[in-house]
């Protein structure tokens, strides 16, 4: 099933270009991002780095000796992804597909990564709701998944006027990127708990906090080895 927002990002990517997306963001706030991972990261961990693009963190982290895969909706990411990945001279199979179907086997991965809005960009409930219910079933007992984006903001009369904010609680923001439209659907903690919960995942936090130098909303999923799951998930 492809979700209409799907076909909005897939259409984004394609006139934005993998060289577009590298000129978004910069060196310095790749180099914070990549340390404050390293730092989360168990030595030689399986990888999954969803949403992955042209593999701004796949490819470092792959040099640093983890093992990485790499999937994207978007064909001309994975094909600058893969010659990232050549020139850097690491082996990382990426594939393009979606995250709320994937090609992966279950428990295939200690670690899953949806960074820099990647998730944000799924603007149906059913979707979010799949594609965490994907991390979380590719998830090795023990593992964690992380995904990263824009916090939830109160929306302005001038938002709502303008047809820039949408959706249910107005939490759809149609963000125009480069001259090309780029909604996002804004989380806080009850849009992800309502979605973990319908995903099946037992544990998970979500924690506000400065990401690659701007204040964003983290949900980390928490997979425990073997023993009764926590009845819901924890907040803060
Ligand atoms: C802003 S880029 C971030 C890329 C990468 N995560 C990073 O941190 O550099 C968002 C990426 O998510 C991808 N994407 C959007 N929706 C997706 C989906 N449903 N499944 C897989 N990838 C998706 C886009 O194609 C795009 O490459």
């Amino acid at each position: 099933m492809t979700y209409e927002s799907e076909a909005i990002s897939r259409a984004f990517y394609a006139a934005l270009t993998p060289a577009g997306l590298a000129g978004r963001t910069r060196t310095e706030w790749d180099e914070i991002v990549l340390r404050d991972l390293a730092e989360m990261l168990p030595p030689t961990s399986r990888i999954l780095d969803l949403g992955c693009g042209y593999g701004r963190l796949s490819v470092p982290l792959a040099v640093a000796g983890y093992r990485v895969t790499g999937l994207d909706l978007s064909p001309a990411m994975i094909q600058a992804a893969q010659q990232n990945a050549a020139a850097a001279d690491v082996p990382i199979p990426f594939g393009v597909g979606s995250m709320t179907d994937l090609p992966y086997d279950d428990a295939s991965f200690d670690v899953v990564l949806c960074l820099w809005s990647a998730f944000h960009e799924l603007l149906e409930a059913d979707a979010q709701t799949r594609a965490i219910h994907e991390m979380w079933r590719v998830l090795e007992d023990d593992g964690f998944g992380l995904l990263e984006g824009p916090p939830y903001t109160s929306p302005t009369e001038e938002e709502i006027a303008s047809g820039k904010r949408r959706g249910p609680e107005y939490r759809e923001r149609w963000d125009v990127v480069e001259g090309f439209l780029n909604p996002h659907y804004l989380h806080d903690a009850l849009s992800f708990a309502e979605r973990c919960r319908a995903a099946g995942v037992t544990s998970f936090a979500v924690l506000p906090r400065d990401w690659g130098g701007r204040p964003r909303l983290l949900l980390h999923l928490t997979k425990t080895a073997g023993g009764a799951p926590p009845a819901g998930g924890r907040t803060s």
